[in-house]
């Protein structure tokens, strides 16, 4: 079905009980479903399949059997095909949205739209970069042609998170399909209804086996995918607790994997800060819109001790006027958390912060709609006064919830911005430009910004250091250092 379909509950039922496999929908092999909820309503959104490893034979093998094909497709050809599912996807941005907007309860206006819109600009990128899949000559020997070929690796799984999943697929499939590679995507239990309709519309267009999607528990489905013998590369976004589990089982068949983890990012906020920018990118940056369920979350502002109460102050005033409702609804800036268990888990980080001595400033109101009352609706949180062993500043929360500090010198700002375990993103707000850099330089992160606070963007290498992951994203060296292996090739003239 390409038919734009604006009703989300009239297309989750369509995709209900359903994985992608060999280029249809079909059910689980043993017909297993689980339930996918509304987190706004409690409400069913639709039955999902649940996958195990009969389903992940049955998408592997068609996966490895349209690789051979696959490959053979000239690289540009490869390129453009994935350059006219991003055109067809981009046709498609508004039933996309609202159908990630209603499975993950991320508000429509403010979130779901604004990752729909920028699904295709990562496949887009990707697209005209199949010719970039060069080799080299080298001068080896005067009577020997020595050169260098990049092939693909062959069957690529893919295990992605609910938060952002059509941004994060994309940026995976797209260079593992430019290079020649198939692929087999594990979708996460809370969000996976918005993927599987980019799967059956990129089906359209895709050879059958291209690309495959399984839906289920990732001990039962993910698991299986990643031991799988014919999978010969792994990449993973999520949890560090599950990036360790599926590194080890990738090290028993020593194949590489990609991963992308979880974050702690800091924010440090200089006395002559632009004070209104620095609010409007605290806000952005906290993705306060998406009740703060980011790996790049600002969850750590160090801000100095001459522009700390006035900061803030304009934090929380800017807080309080964003409107936390139903997440379809237009007006709505703040949606809910995904799940239950992401609910209790913030719940109980901010009990932990005010057991600490924190003083918890809550902000926004909880949305009045009777509707909403089974909602997973959590006010947002400005923690001030927390002692810096507290949990809440060493421990990703993954929920609406930042911890100001107050500091004194650069020096001291960025030790403890470093003081984590986790290095994914970074920023820095001065109007100096001699800190700026001094910053950038010495804050242990992938990702460092001036005075603003942007998404993943194609095209910029993206990815951690620390526990926050192994390999980049999102650039031509990822495609090239994750997604083809490079084979020596001598020929000897003599
Ligand atoms: P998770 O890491 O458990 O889930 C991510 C994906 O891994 C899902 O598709 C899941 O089904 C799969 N998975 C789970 N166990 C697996 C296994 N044994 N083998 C193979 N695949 C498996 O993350 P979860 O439970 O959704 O969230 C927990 C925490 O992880 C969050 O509170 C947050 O702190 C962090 N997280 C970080 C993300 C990021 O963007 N870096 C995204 C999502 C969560
Ligand atoms: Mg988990």
């Amino acid at each position: 079905m390409t038919d734009i379909v604006l009703d989300p509950a009239a297309l989750a039922a369509h995709l209900a009980g359903k994985h992608f496999i060999d280029g249809k929908l079909v059910p689980a092999a043993a017909g297993a479903t689980f339930d996918v909820r509304s987190p706004a309503t409690g409400a069913l959104v639709a039955k999902a399949a649940a996958g195990d490893a009969a389903d992940v034979d049955r998408a592997v093998a068609s996966a490895a059997t349209a690789q051979i094909a696959w490959a053979k497709v000239p690289a540009r050809q490869r390129g453009k095909l994935v350059g006219d599912c991003a055109r067809l996807l981009d046709a498609h941005k508004e039933e996309l949205s609202r159908l990630i907007a209603l499975e993950t309860g991320k508000a429509l206006r403010t979130e779901s739209r604004v990752e729909a819109g920028v699904l295709a600009d990562a496949l887009h990128f990707y697209a005209g970069l199949g010719s970039e899949l060069k080799g080299e000559t080298v001068p080896f020997n005067p009577d020997m042609l020595t050169m260098t070929i990049r092939e693909p690796i062959g069957v690529v799984g893919a295990i992605i998170p609910w938060n952002v999943p059509m941004m994060l697929m994309a940026l995976k499939i797209a260079p593992a399909l430019v290079a020649g590679n198939t692929v087999v995507v594990k979708s996460a239990e809370e969000a996976p209804f918005a993927v599987l309709r980019i799967c059956e519309l990129m089906g359209t267009i895709l050879p059958p086996g291209a690309f495959n999607m399984l839906s289920g528990m990732g001990p039962e489905c993910g698991a299986p995918l990643v031991s799988h013998p014919k999978v010969g590369k792994i990449t993973f976004t999520g949890s560090v607790e599950t990036g360790k589990i599926v590194s080890k089982l990738a090290a028993d068949k020593l194949i590489p994997v990609t991963l992308e983890l979880g974050g702690k990012s800091p924010m440090i906020v200089m006395d002559d800060c632009d004070l209104d920018r620095t609010v409007a990118g605290a806000i952005a940056g906290m993705r306060f819109t998406r009740m703060g369920q980011s790996c790049t979350a600002s969850s750590r502002m160090y801000v100095q001790a001459g522009v700390h109460d006035r900061f803030v102050a304009a934090l929380k005033a800017k807080v309080d006027a964003m409107k936390m409702g139903d997440p379809l609804d237009e007006t709505t800036d703040i949606g809910t958390i995904v799940s239950q268990g992401q609910f209790e888990k913030v719940k109980n980080y901010i009990a932990i912060g005010i057991a600490d001595g924190g003083t918890a400033n809550e902000c926004s109101a909880m949305p009045a709609d009777a509707k909403l009352k089974p909602g997973y609706y959590v006010r947002p949180v400005i923690f001030t006064g927390l002692p810096a062993s507290s949990r809440v500043i060493r421990e990703e929360i993954f929920g609406p919830v930042t911890a100001v500090i107050r500091f004194n010198t650069f020096d001291e700002a960025i030790a403890a911005a470093n003081d984590s375990e986790y290095g994914l993103a970074a920023t820095i707000w001065t109007k100096d430009l001699k800190t700026a850099l001094d910053g950038a330089r010495r804050l242990q992160a992938g990702f460092v910004q001036v005075n603003q606070n942007l998404v993943v963007q194609p095209g910029l290498s993206y990815g951690g250091v620390k526990s926050s992951g192994l390999g980049k994203e999102a650039t031509l060296e990822a495609m090239l250092e994750h997604f083809t292996t490079k084979k020596t090739v001598i020929v000897n003239l003599a």
